[in-house]
């Protein structure tokens, strides 16, 4: 549960990114991708906030724009009080400084196949950042390197063993034992448990929430499966086509929806207890282009609830009760 008057550590406001494409491939014509479009959120200290919506909503794009992984198109970033990046304001940190913050922003990848380069020892693919930031010194890299895997549940002679030799959700502890040896303050967790079993989400799921209690970290937990995230997170952002379209408490989100997109979404989550009762709404079609981008309301091309405004008129942010906010003309 979230507290009242808890220190924000992460501040993002007005975030946008665009990809420049090209509509043919001879074409000088320049558009853009809108993935991400003016989205704001602040996350409280040691808490949770699950980033939530169909693939290509641009939930990895924010995770990569926060972090100074790419460029930003627009928008205010802060973490710890430190401006990352203010665009508006021609504001950004400077490398050296970037470098130092590095070591506290931590991103976990959703497949632990892709990032983990097979060349390389499990000590050396952990202890890599250590050496590069200097985390210990010289003598203490490698038993800071063991340390690391014993607390992500993995015996210390991992250090020997290359990727292949290990399952997924093993793989998985390597990716987050090589963030954890950074003694990261924040975590962006992009689909983490997203590639593996059923059973081996909930042990990687499980070892998130103990390595965040015991080293008072805060995560931004993005995921397009919402059963996962009600469970996991304090609060929830859901996503539509690079905006945020409501925010809140999880357990209010989760129970209470208000957006249709958030109850669509939650449509999909199998029921979890006989009796319990849920509005249906089924969604038609898919989610438009980031580069063709509908009037109005960007949902209105799929929402049941439409009316004439919603084709014509953007829903400004509404902030309800609880802390939920949400944009839609039917609050
Ligand atoms: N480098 C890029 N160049 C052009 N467009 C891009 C680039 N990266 C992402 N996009 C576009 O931005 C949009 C958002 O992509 P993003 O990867 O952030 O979505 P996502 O919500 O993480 O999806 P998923 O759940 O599938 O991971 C998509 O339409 C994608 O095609
Ligand atoms: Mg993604």
């Amino acid at each position: 549960m979230i507290k009242q008057k808890e220190k924000i550590i992460f501040e993002v406001s007005n975030l946008k990114k665009y990809y420049p494409v090209r509509k043919k491939f001879f074409s000088r014509q320049k558009q853009y991708a809108k993935s991400v479009d003016g989205v704001s959120f602040a996350i409280k200290e040691n808490s949770i906030l699950g980033l939530v919506g169909e693939s290509g909503c641009g939930k990895s794009t924010i995770g990569k724009t926060i972090l100074g992984l790419t460029s930003p198109t627009g928008g205010k970033v802060t973490f710890r009080d430190k401006i990352i990046f203010d665009v508006e304001n021609n504001i950004s940190i400077s490398n050296g400084e970037m470098t130092k913050l590095r070591s506290e922003m931590q991103i976990i990848f959703q497949d632990p196949y892709a990032s983990l380069d097979p060349s390389k020892s499990v000590g050396q693919i952990v202890s890599e950042g250590i050496k590069k930031h200097k985390i210990v010194s010289k003598d203490k890299v490698e038993e800071k390197t063991r340390e690391m895997l014993e607390l992500c549940g993995l015996d210390a002679t991992s250090i020997f063993k290359y990727p292949h030799e290990f399952s997924g959700g093993q793989r998985q502890r390597i990716g987050i034992a090589r963030a954890l040896a950074m003694n990261p303050k924040f975590i962006v967790c992009d689909e983490p448990t997203a590639a593996l079993d059923v059973s081996i989400q909930s042990q990687i799921l499980n070892l998130m929430l103990d390595l965040k209690d015991k080293f008072g970290l805060t995560y931004l937990f993005i995921s397009h499966n919402f059963s996962v995230v009600k469970s996991f997170c304090d609060e929830i952002a859901v996503m539509y086509l690079g905006q945020i379209v409501e925010k809140g408490e999880a357990d209010e989100v989760y129970n209470n929806p208000k957006h249709p997109y958030t109850k669509a979404l939650i449509s999909s989550v199998p029921i979890q207890h006989p009796g319990e009762e849920k509005e249906r709404i089924i969604l038609k079609g898919s989610m438009p282009s980031a580069v063709d981008i509908p009037s109005g309301c960007r949902f209105h091309t799929r929402c049941p609830y439409k009316t004439e405004r919603c084709m014509n008129e953007t829903p400004t942010w509404k902030t309800l009760d609880n802390e939920t906010g949400v944009a839609c003309h039917l609050y």
